[in-house]
């Protein structure tokens, strides 16, 4: 099926992110909850984005008009739903701010996982059918607390029921409504104005639109999907916690069956989708690597490492690179092939060049270490004087003595040693040693003069 883009054109997007968010017991609003490095309205207007219409409206609370207009003035118009009276109000003040539209798509500010494509086809069916409107269903198993989908024998869509108004037998019904809809301007008007709050959460439903229109001989279709999986809303924590696990899941499979990279247990492994993994390499469990990570081929991660990466600070690991166990890698950090960092090694905003080892209980920050370095077991880059952040400079083929302390700005020449133990604050030359401790002195013979005095003294000599 072909969507001609002069359809989309002329769609208005509209997303539903005003409602009080109760179920989530925070004094945050729902909608901004963070989810894989972002907050959940993002997610869908991102998925919007991607159906380049003619302009989107996302309607919040006053208490959320300022972060709203802060985060998303380029790619949205705010509009503000001063009490939280329903879905149905929530896009009456939408529609009172663009009244002009031809179209209005109407999506949900806590359903994540959707995908443009998704949302595409949807708009297929509707210009399709020629329909007053449209929406996406899915076919579940619990259909949990969503709006029922009630169909007359011929299949064609009656009504939405609530939830909460819904009899026993509607309850039992699987097909769910996933709160995204196309409308065709004229219907929505028309309908919207007909709607009250007589039911169980006395809220203005948007669901009852439906009814309104196939009362008036309207015509409604659909996209069914199997599964609840992508229009997934987040009403409470354990929600928030599930969507997730879908989306860390879903990462996983397409790693394994698509991108070759083998998951030992990935019930415990948690990759952002915004991962990028390289073929043949192998994330061992207990992995949590959030935002854009880069990782080569071949490489092997963990057990049990954590990555941060951020937009601004990606994290790059080239192939062949060995990460882990028990390893902490920050924004910036750029592994160059054939690295290895170990046990307990912090690294930030720092480079380290091909075939540099950091095996042991090490801090990296701010440094710029080059080839075939050693970095002892406990080496520490003093980059932070409390004020400012200083860089560490390591050439090639240096050797860093265990538990060295440098103290940045500073620079370690080509193939220099540090001695361990050293806490050295100047730089050193190429080829040269650096070593920065007191020396060490033996007492001969000290521990028997220590037993000699102790006897005189027990004998009450104090001579
Ligand atoms: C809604 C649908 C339900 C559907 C489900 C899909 C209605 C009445 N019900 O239920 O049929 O199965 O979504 O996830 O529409 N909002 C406002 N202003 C309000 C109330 C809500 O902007 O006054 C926003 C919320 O921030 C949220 C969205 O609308 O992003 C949906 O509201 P929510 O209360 O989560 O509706 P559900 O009970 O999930
Ligand atoms: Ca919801």
């Amino acid at each position: 099926m072909e969507l001609d883009q002069r359809d989309l054109s002329q769609v208005c997007v509209i997303i539903l992110a005003a409602g009080k968010g109760t179920r989530m017991k925070s004094e945050e609003s729902k909608v901004f909850f963070p989810f894989l490095g972002k907050p959940l309205l993002s997610h869908i207007l991102q998925a919007a984005q991607g159906l380049s219409t003619k302009k989107i409206l996302v309607v919040v609370s006053p208490a959320d008009f300022d972060r709203a207009k802060e985060l998303y003035h380029d790619t949205a118009e705010i509009v503000i739903q001063e009490e939280p009276k329903g879905t149905g109000d929530a896009v009456k003040k939408a529609l009172n701010q663009r009244p002009g539209e031809k179209y209005y798509l109407i999506l949900c500010g806590d359903t994540p996982l959707i995908q443009s494509s998704t949302l595409l086809s949807l708009s297929e069916i509707f210009f399709k059918t020629h329909a007053d409107a449209a929406l996406i269903t899915a076919i579940v198993e619990q259909a949990k607390m969503y709006g029922r989908i009630k169909r007359n024998p011929e299949g064609d869509i009656e009504e939405i029921i609530e939830y909460k108004d819904a009899t026993q037998e509607e309850k039992n019904i699987h097909e769910i409504n996933s709160g995204m809809y196309l409308f065709k301007a004229a219907a929505l008007k028309e309908t919207l104005h007909y709607l009250k709050d007589f039911n169980a959460a006395k809220e203005v439903y948007l669901t009852d639109t439906l009814k309104q229109i196939r009362q008036k001989n309207g015509t409604i279709s659909s996209y069914q999907l199997e599964g609840e999986k992508e229009i997934f809303g987040i009403n409470n924590r354990r929600d928030l916690s599930r969507a997730l696990m879908m989306a860390y899941q879903q990462k996983n499979e397409s790693l394994m069956l698509e991108e070759g990279v083998t998951i030992i247990d990935p019930e415990h492994t948690f990759i952002d989708p915004r991962a990028k993994i390289g073929q043949d390499s192998i994330i061992k469990p207990y992995c949590y690597l959030e935002g854009p990570v880069c990782i080569g081929k071949n490489v092997s991660i963990g057990p049990y490492v954590c990555m941060r990466a951020s937009e601004d600070k990606p994290i790059v690991i080239e192939s062949h690179c060995q990460v882990g166990p028990f390893t902490s890698l920050r924004g910036g950090t750029h592994l160059k092939q054939h690295v290895h960092v170990g046990t307990f090694v912090e690294v930030k905003n720092s480079t380290l060049d091909q075939n540099t080892k950091a095996m042991h209980q090490s801090y990296l920050g701010d440094a710029e270490i080059g080839k075939k370095v050693n970095i002892g077991a406990g080496t520490i880059t003093c980059n932070y004087d409390g004020q400012t952040k200083h860089k560490t400079i390591i050439k090639d083929g240096a050797f860093i003595g265990s538990d060295a302390i440098l103290v940045a700005p500073l620079s370690i020449g080509e193939l220099s040693y540090v001695a361990a133990g050293s806490t050295i604050t100047k730089d050193i030359p190429d080829q040269s040693l650096g070593i920065g401790r007191s020396r060490q002195e033996n007492k001969i013979g000290w521990k028997k003069r220590a037993i000699i005095k102790k006897n005189n003294e027990s004998k009450g000599d104090t001579k």
